[in-house]
Order: structure tokens, then sequence, then C-alpha cells
């Protein structure tokens, strides 16, 4: 079938202009100046032609840290891979690159198995993993490298939870050195778990066991440490590093002191740690705060966080910005932590609403729409070897393409949301512009407030390596 998506804004990372997009199948094969021969003669033939008078039309979101079904203290995030990725549609996204686990203990291929099975056949859009490597040995290095030839290209690590998935300095330099000789990215979740757990168990020791203490013992400085301390083994390692959820100022101030000297050291941000906050969220009395536990934590507002992340962003010194989406309901999940932070289940939902919430930034100024699209679509395309397949509309592309209307305003709320939640961390955010349509490889899959996929509609995609690295 052809399709022909006229009367819009195209906006890509270079520039926002009135375009007509036309489809056949699974691939854009044009885009076209408005008006255009070809258009007309499209619209005139057999072709189903969408009008997108007053909307943006973007290339469909790219969240590269997502966690379904994660286990995690006990539990699972309460997202599977069915309600995860038809969430994410809803918001826009078309590809979501999630994490397999290898456990302290288990073998990566087994792992990786067991998460592709969770995925396959369950899908609403496309998916790819990246691997989290839980216990670096020479097993799990010698592996990496069959991992990548099989798109699987980039590795996560964590210098935080000690005794579950933390790696020495050994085996981060080990892993980096892999990685070095194979073309992956190291991805670093970086936060100084060995005094982390220090202060954690003195402050419960004092009694001091809400949910706050969970963001005041993962200081900001211990962020810092972890990300200084990676990024020097990578320089050692000599290979690419791409640090996870980063929230802090200081260790923002890291990743721009190491690219300011061209070294391949890349970082993300989310959501939650551009707008919520300690004192706003985290903090609120009894046990609500614990809806807003994450590592890396929220920081707080007065020390300016907020506005560093947003100009990080401006400034590239923040490349993407993805969700690490990894939701628990508060019955029965976040509650685990009662009495104790340390057991409350770590994370935050919302693979659902960030490219709404990024769109949120240019109506206040802090970003243009092409910068929108680029840390939401663009660059974690490049930066995860998916480009020029996902996060651009140009001809040969993946047909993932969302239409926005700017004009349309609507509030978060857990009772709109469409992930696995009973409660949402954004309930009662204000929100101008909304997903209107979603395209996913040719399929409308979302239109008008209906979804019209179907669980298996999404495929598996082989990543190539980085588009950043030279
Ligand atoms: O709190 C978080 N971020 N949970 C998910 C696991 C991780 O470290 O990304
Ligand atoms: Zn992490
Ligand atoms: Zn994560």
């Amino acid at each position: 079938m052809t399709t022909l998506i006229t009367g819009g804004t195209v906006i890509c990372a270079t520039g926002a202009d009135p375009a007509d997009v036309l489809v056949d199948g699974e691939t854009i094969v044009a885009v076209l100046a408005p008006g255009s021969d070809i258009a007309q003669s499209a619209a005139e033939g057999s072709a189903r032609v969408i009008d997108a008078t007053g909307k943006y039309v973007i290339p469909g979101g790219v969240d590269v840290h997502t966690h379904m079904e994660l286990p995690f203290g006990g539990t699972f995030a309460s997202d599977t891979f069915e309600s995860g990725s038809r969430a994410a549609a809803w918001g826009g996204t078309t590809t979501i690159v999630d994490f397999a686990v290898q456990a302290a203990g288990e073998n990566v291929r087994d792992s990786l198995e067991n998460w592709m099975g969770k995925a396959e056949g369950n899908c609403a859009i496309d998916y790819g993993f990246h691997m989290i490597i839980g216990d670096v040995n020479d097993e799990s290095l010698n592996e990496m490298d069959n991992l990548v030839s099989e798109g699987i290209t980039s590795f996560k690590l964590f210098m935080a939870y000690p005794g579950v998935f933390l790696s020495d300095d050994r085996q981060i330099l080990q892993a980096m050195q892999q990685a070095s000789g194979n073309g992956s990215m190291i991805m670093m979740h970086a936060e100084n778990g060995i005094a982390i757990d220090l202060l954690a168990e003195q402050a419960v020791a004092r009694g001091e066991t809400d949910p706050v203490n969970h963001g005041l013992v993962r200081r900001a400085e211990l962020e810092s440490e972890a990300t200084h301390r990676a990024i020097q083994l990578a320089k050692v390692g000599a290979a690419p590093l791409y640090i996870v959820h980063l929230s802090a100022s200081g260790a923002l101030e890291q990743v721009a002191i190491a690219r300011s000297k061209g070294a391949n050291v890349f970082a993300e941000t989310c959501p939650q740690y551009l707008y919520l906050s300690v004192e706003d969220h985290l903090g609120l009395p009894g046990f609500a705060g614990a809806a807003y536990v994450c590592s890396t934590p929220l920081r707080t507002k007065h020390e300016h966080h907020h506005a560093d992340l947003w100009k990080g962003l401006r400034m590239n010194e923040l490349s993407v910005v993805s969700t690490d989406h990894c939701p628990f309901c508060m019955k029965e999940q976040k509650e685990l932590g009662i009495g104790d932070f340390r057991a409350i289940p770590n994370g935050i939902g919302g693979v659902e609403h960030r490219m709404d919430l990024i769109y949120q930034g240019v109506l206040q100024g802090e970003l243009t729409l092409p910068r929108w699209v680029e840390l939401c679509s663009t660059t974690p395309a490049r930066m995860f070897g998916l480009y020029p397949q996902k996060g651009v509309i140009a001809p040969g592309s993946d047909a993932d393409i969302v239409l926005y209307d700017p004009n349309k305003s609507w509030t978060i709320s857990v009772d709109n949301h469409h992930m696995n939640m009973d409660h949402s961390a954004w309930e009662g955010f204000e929100i101008e512009g909304h997903v209107e349509t979603v395209m996913s490889r040719g399929q409308i899959i979302i239109d008008n407030g209906a979804y019209l996929g179907k669980a298996g509609d999404g495929n598996y995609l082989r990543r190539g390596l980085s588009s950043y690295l030279v």
C-alpha cells in the first residue's frame, strides 16, 4: 500500500520544513516539497492520503533504555513486553532497546535466549537488546564478541548494587578492553555502590527508613566520582563509554570535560531528572515518595541540577533522552520497602511520556524542535546502530512516523495512561501537544485515540555498531 502524508511540517534533526512524505509498504520512499507532481499523482491514484495539516510529522521515538519484566528486589517490573511496548506506541515511540540480563552466576547465552523469549511475538513495535553483563568472567567476555556479530552491540555494566550486578574496576577494565576489540559500546550505571551501601546501612541504623533516604544516601558526589572513574577506565581500556541515566550536575561536568577533550564519552538523561525532585516528589510524606525511588536518584531542586541538565542537552554534553522505564506498582511492589527504603524496587515508569515531556522543553524555550527530534529519535538510533533504518524521515528508512498535534492540551494521569502501573509519577502534569497518529513500518498502530496494532507486530532488530565511533 502507498500512503501520502500531506500538509504537515516534517521535523528532522537538521530542521523543520513543510513537506509531504510518501510511504510504500514499510518504507519511506520520498520526502517531497509541498505541491509536487509526485504527491499530486499519488493523491489522485490509489494512495491512502493522511492529512497532516497543522501537525508535526516526526520520526518515531527511539527509547534506548527500557526494562520490561526486569527482575528486581524479589519482584518484576510490572510491564511485560506486550503492555510496555504498546504503551510506548501510545506515546509516539516506535522502537525500544531493552536490557537482556545476565545475572551473577548465569551464562550470557542462556540469559539472552530467555530475554528473547520474553519479547518474541509480544511487542507492538520494533525492539532490540543491550546485554547487561552482571558477571564479567572469561566466558562472558568471549561471548561479548559473538553477541556483537548477532546485533547486540552494547553492554551495560554496574558500579552500583554490590553483590547483585556490581563489577569491580578490574572487571570493568576487562570488559572495556573486550569492547575496544569488538567495536561495541560500554554503557555504565555510574554510582559508587560500595559507598552508597555503607551510607544506607548507617541511615537505617539511625532509624531513617523513609523513601527519601534512598535519594539522600545516593549522594551526587558518588555519581560524579563513579562517572569520573568510568571515564578514566574507558580511556585506559580504549573503549567508548555511554553513561546511562545521568542525574547530577557534577557527573555532567565530568562528561563535558571528557567530551571537550575529544573522548568517545556520551551520556543520556531521562525526563524524571529534568522535572522531578527530592523536594516535590521523592520527599513526599509517609510512603508516597516510594513512587519516585529510582537509581540514579532524583536530585534536589535548589542545587540546580534540572537547569544544568537542560543546558547539557542544548550543548550536546548529553546526547540522548531515554526513559529508563522500569515500572513497579505501589501495591505489593513498592510496598515491599515499607519500613526500609533499601527494599523498595528501584524504578519509574515513563515509556509512554518521553516525547510529550521533552516537547514541553521546546515550549519552555529549553530546546529547538529539531533538537527534540535529535535527542529522542535520531541520536539514539545513531548511537546504537539503528540509523538510518530508524530515527529519521528519509527515503529508504522504515516508515516509523508520528503525527504530533501541537494544539491539543491534556493532563497525564493513571486514569489515561497505558502502562501497567497503579500510579503515575507524572500525575497531573499538564501537556501541550499530543501524539495523534503513529505509524510503525507503514502500519498505522495508533490513530485518534485508538490502538490498531497487535502483539507481535514488532520485529527484533539486529543492531550495527554505533555511528558515533571513528
Ligand atoms: O531505578 C532504576 N534505574 N531501575 C532500573 C535499573 C537500572 O539501574 O537502570
Ligand atoms: Zn542503571
Ligand atoms: Zn535502567
